[in-house]
């Protein structure tokens, strides 16, 4: 620990001032900063774009030494350089693996020489013994882990690299470490001080809510998703840049050509495409020049682009924690801005199928062990024998067999194990287990955060860890705020807008054209009255479903404002026939049904070994009609993962030999086919 004199947050302030140009420090800046500079071990939690960076660079330019700082964010270490090295008397520097020999040796020599007082890291750099040593005998006064929360292990964004440095941490003492991040629940701010054994740390957990960002979520179909979008980006128009987040490659290159066609200045991002098209890409979106960029979650983290004023997550983020960093991104200059997530029960039951592909049984992956040769496989080879396993099942059932040390690879790439009897070695599967469990878990806050009707904003703040009366409402959501009716009535009313533009000679080549028969043609009515023509136009139907007054109304406000712009259309006012509370549920109750019956089919779909399907079925026989799915795949478990036998009961219930019992509510009986299978036994 140092014991020179502390200065004074009025000298820190002047620093703050004169090197970085800023007036004040944010809240969490000036406590952390002092921590540091005084050698305390220290952990801030400050939300995305609250300046964290600013709490190890105003220290770093004061302190002698170097500050080595570790980050995932490679591509983004330049910017990061650059930026400093354009403020002050010191200079910045990185070490990672895109950079060639002479760069890396160049950012070395800056720091032997004292002119850098930053050196920035990737992570996985440190897995090699030599740059480890070097990094020690840099003597670094400070050691800075960013985005901390990857240290996590059953967390979102879990980064093996991260656990390495806990060895890091120790042979760098006495030297303080800072960790940040801007997203950690409690129970994860308390897993990375112990994982990375933080001495006495300070912590300052900063005000999580962006007061400036509104929170909407709106369920939708799959197939009303493109025109939620446009309209919400034609509210927009005009005003800063706007992200849109998709979970595949394929949907960022179509929904960004989809976009661009109309009218909007869009570009694709993702990790499919070349370094180069990517930075082009980045740079076409940061300058302005391109407002929209459709990416994968590849993209943003770290950005720092003052005036996106909206994010759209096109499907439903993979968990809370990533959201909050995603939709961080907009509103960084302190302005409104918006973050939009367009939810479907469809996407759910895709990501559920996804989470079902990515993790292996137990018995693939002991079979999987068996197969694998004392004398080497080859990774080639072990995808070719295992094609009942997809490749991400295949790589996690690996991971978890070489986490274990069972299989390991040779100097050759081959995988190997001990020459033994595979049924003879005990494999414990308990980290892939939880981490499944972990992945569902997530999923499901999502989807609560999703379905929440009470405010969203409370919801994601309570999830972080701040405490808020009960039943707070922000009144800056579209929970506390109606904005899924409007945003629907818009974009019905723009989609009516363009069909009435494109098809306005046709539909009144009969003669005049009254709202009803424009209400028809939206609603795909099956009136013998309309021009069988009209039936072949693209769009015919385009709001089948809605009902017919809301049609009305919407045909007569188009005609009346005779095709509305789409630009104005979020400052149309139409007469109020939205459906009731009431239609909506059921609207919600079909969806949910719909999604039930998606669940049911697949559970039909699922094998379950007759040994297993017997034994449930002589549970359920013996309690005669008094257990639960859930309590007889618990008694059923054993060294079984309860998952894998809660869904073998579901299985057997889809299949139709077991019902639930109506009056204990959903307990399970035999079915007249379950009884015959079970006496046929
Ligand atoms: N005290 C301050 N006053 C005004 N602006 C500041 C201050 N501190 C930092 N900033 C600015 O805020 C922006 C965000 O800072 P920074 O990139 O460090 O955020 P971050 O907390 O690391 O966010 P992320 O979690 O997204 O990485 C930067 O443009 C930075 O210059
Ligand atoms: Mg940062
Ligand atoms: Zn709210």
């Amino acid at each position: 620990m140092t014991t020179a004199p502390q200065p004074t947050p009025e000298a820190l302030k002047k620093v703050l001032q004169q090197e970085f140009g800023f007036a004040e420090f944010r809240p969490g800046q000036l406590e952390l900063i002092q921590a540091v500079l005084s050698g305390r071990d220290a952990l801030g939690v400050l939300p995305t774009g609250g300046g964290k960076s600013l709490i190890y660079q105003l220290p770093a330019m004061m302190m002698p030494g170097v500050a080595v700082v570790v980050s995932p964010l490679i591509a983004l270490m330049k910017d990061q350089v650059d930026a400093f090295n354009r403020r002050g008397r010191r200079r910045a520097a990185a070490l990672h693996s895109n950079q060639s020999a002479e760069d890396a040796r160049k950012a070395l020599a800056q720091v032997h020489s004292g002119e850098a007082a930053l050196l920035y890291v990737a992570p996985e750099r440190f897995e090699f013994a030599g740059f480890r040593e070097r990094v020690l005998a840099l003597k670094p006064t400070l050691f800075v882990i960013d985005e901390a929360h990857c240290v996590n292990q059953w967390g979102y964004d879990f980064r093996p690299s991260y656990l390495a440095l806990k060895e890091i941490v120790a042979a760098l003492r006495p030297a303080p470490v800072l960790t940040l991040t801007a997203t950690a629940t409690p129970a994860a701010r308390r897993e990375i001080l112990a994982r990375l054994e933080l001495i006495k740390p300070f912590v300052f957990v900063g005000p999580f809510d962006r007061p400036n960002l509104r929170f909407e979520v709106h369920p939708c179909t799959a197939q009303e998703k493109m025109q939620y979008l446009r309209t919400i980006l034609n509210v927009s128009r005009g005003q800063g840049s706007h992200l849109v987040y998709v979970g595949r490659r394929r949907d960022a290159d179509e929904i960004a050509a989809a976009l661009s066609r109309a009218g909007f200045g869009a570009v694709a991002y993702h990790a499919g495409m070349d370094a180069q098209a990517r930075r082009k890409t980045q740079e076409a979106w940061l300058s302005g020049d391109k407002p929209v960029a459709v990416a994968t979650v590849a993209f943003g983290m770290g950005i720092d682009k003052p005036d996106v004023r909206t994010v759209v997550h096109y499907q439903h983020p993979s968990s809370l924690e990533a959201y909050y960093q995603e939709a961080g991104r907009a509103g960084r200059d302190g302005a409104p801005s918006q973050c939009i997530t367009l939810y479907s029960t469809k996407d759910v039951s895709l990501a559920h199928f996804f989470l079902r592909n990515r993790y292996p049984s137990r018995d693939q992956v002991l079979e999987l062990y068996a197969r694998i040769s004392p004398q080497g496989t080859s990774p080639d080879g072990l995808r070719l024998t295992s094609d009942e396993l997809s490749d991400e099942q295949l790589n996690v059932a690996l991971h978890a067999l070489a986490e274990q040390r069972h299989v390991w690879r040779d100097e050759d790439g081959l995988f190997r194990r001990q020459d033994c009897d595979p049924s003879s070695v005990y494999i414990s599967l308990n980290n892939l287990f939880a981490r499944k469990k972990a992945d569902y878990k997530r999923l499901e806050e999502v989807i609560r955060y999703c379905t929440d009707t009470d405010c969203h904003r409370t919801h994601l703040l309570r999830y972080f860890g701040e405490p808020l009366p009960e039943h707070h409402r922000c009144g800056n959501c579209s929970a506390c705020s109606g904005g899924t009716d409007s945003l629907r009535e818009i974009a019905s009313l723009e989609e009516a807008g363009r069909l009435f533009k494109e098809h306005r000679s046709i539909l009144e080549s009969g003669g005049p054209l009254s709202p009803t028969f424009f209400a028809r043609f939206l609603g795909a009515s099956t009136s013998k009255k309309l021009p069988p023509k009209w039936r072949k136009l693209r769009g015919f139907g385009a709001l089948a479903g809605l009902p017919k007054e809301q049609l009305q109304a919407i045909a007569k406000t188009v005609m009346e404002t005779k095709a509305v712009s789409p630009a104005t259309g979020g400052t149309l006012k139409i007469p109020r026939v939205w459906p009731a509370r009431d239609s909506e549920r059921k609207e919600r109750e079909s969806q949910e049904a719909k999604y039930r019956s998606i669940a049911a089919d697949e559970l039909k779909k699922r094998k379950v070994s007759r040994a297993s399907g017997l034994a449930i079925l002589r549970l359920a026989s013996e309690a005669n009609g008094a257990l639960s799915p859930a309590e007889i795949a618990k008694r059923l478990t054993g060294d079984k993962n309860y998952e894998e036998a809660l869904s073998d009961v579901l299985a057997m219930w889809a299949k139709g030999y077991l019902s639930t019992s109506s009056e204990a509510g959903k307990k399970l009986n035999l079915t007249s086919l379950g009884r015959t299978t079970l006496h046929k036994s």
